[in-house]
């Protein structure tokens, strides 16, 4: 039986254009500075436009001011982010909010930008590269989970919540484009690997 090199069966990330939302900090700029090491064209997007600048210095860089939960905002992140690399092989939608704490102390307009973020942000960045990816007939979607996706956690429900929507919404994309040369996957992280500016041990 041919032996298969693993290292060598990696696809190459060179030229690779790559679009990260949420690469202001944390898990998004770590990978984005990841990738970008390994010869991807990065585009670094999220609402700190003065972070994303030095960042993209840096890296080398496209950066893009973008709010997820508008459908407009993450439109023309996407046309610029084109405009500037010529395609998009890969999104990596990090950009998230994090909430912990007693549903009966909870503030629900706090919940409603969590959803608004992590949920409805995820679905507007797809939707407006999905475009783009089904005309070329490849890309990668990864969609940043986490643990609290696969189990529901007591000390941030709604944060889990948020993270299985995410999940659910993540196999459901991966079936609908399994034949279309698109791949979608939901990595999970820890904040230990990652140096996010988050509030100690989360899952
Ligand atoms: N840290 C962990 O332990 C952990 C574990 C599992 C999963 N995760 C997930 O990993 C992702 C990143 O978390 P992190 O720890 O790296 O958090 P972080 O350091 O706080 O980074 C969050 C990023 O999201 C961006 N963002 C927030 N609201 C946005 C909006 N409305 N539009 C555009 N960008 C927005 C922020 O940039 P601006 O404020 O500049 O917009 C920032 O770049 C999240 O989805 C989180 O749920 C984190």
């Amino acid at each position: 039986m041919k032996k298969v090199d693993m290292y060598q069966a990696t696809p190459s990330l060179v030229d690779k254009s790559i679009l990260v939302t949420g690469a202001s900090s944390g898990i998004g700029k770590a990978t984005a500075k990841l990738l970008a090491g390994n010869g991807a064209r990065l585009i670094v997007a999220a609402r700190s436009f003065d972070k994303l600048q030095s960042l993209a210095q840096e890296i080398d860089a496209f950066p893009v001011a973008c709010d997820v939960t508008s459908l407009d905002s993450v439109k023309k992140m996407v046309e610029a982010a084109i405009q500037h690399n010529g395609r998009i092989d890969a999104l990596f939608a990090s950009a998230g909010i994090y909430l912990s704490g007693d549903v009966a102390d909870g503030l629900p307009g706090d919940w409603s930008q969590l959803i608004d973020v992590n949920v409805k942000g995820v679905m507007n960045s797809v939707h407006a590269v999905l475009p783009a990816m089904l005309a070329q007939g490849s890309g990668d979607i990864l969609v940043c989970s986490s643990i609290s996706g696969h189990q529901a956690i007591h000390w941030e429900p709604v944060y889990s919540a948020s993270k299985h929507a995410v999940q659910s919404f993540v196999h459901g994309l991966r079936r609908q484009l399994l034949a279309k040369g698109i791949r979608v996957s939901g990595p999970c992280f820890r904040e230990p690997h990652c140096g996010g500016a988050g509030v100690g041990f989360r899952p």
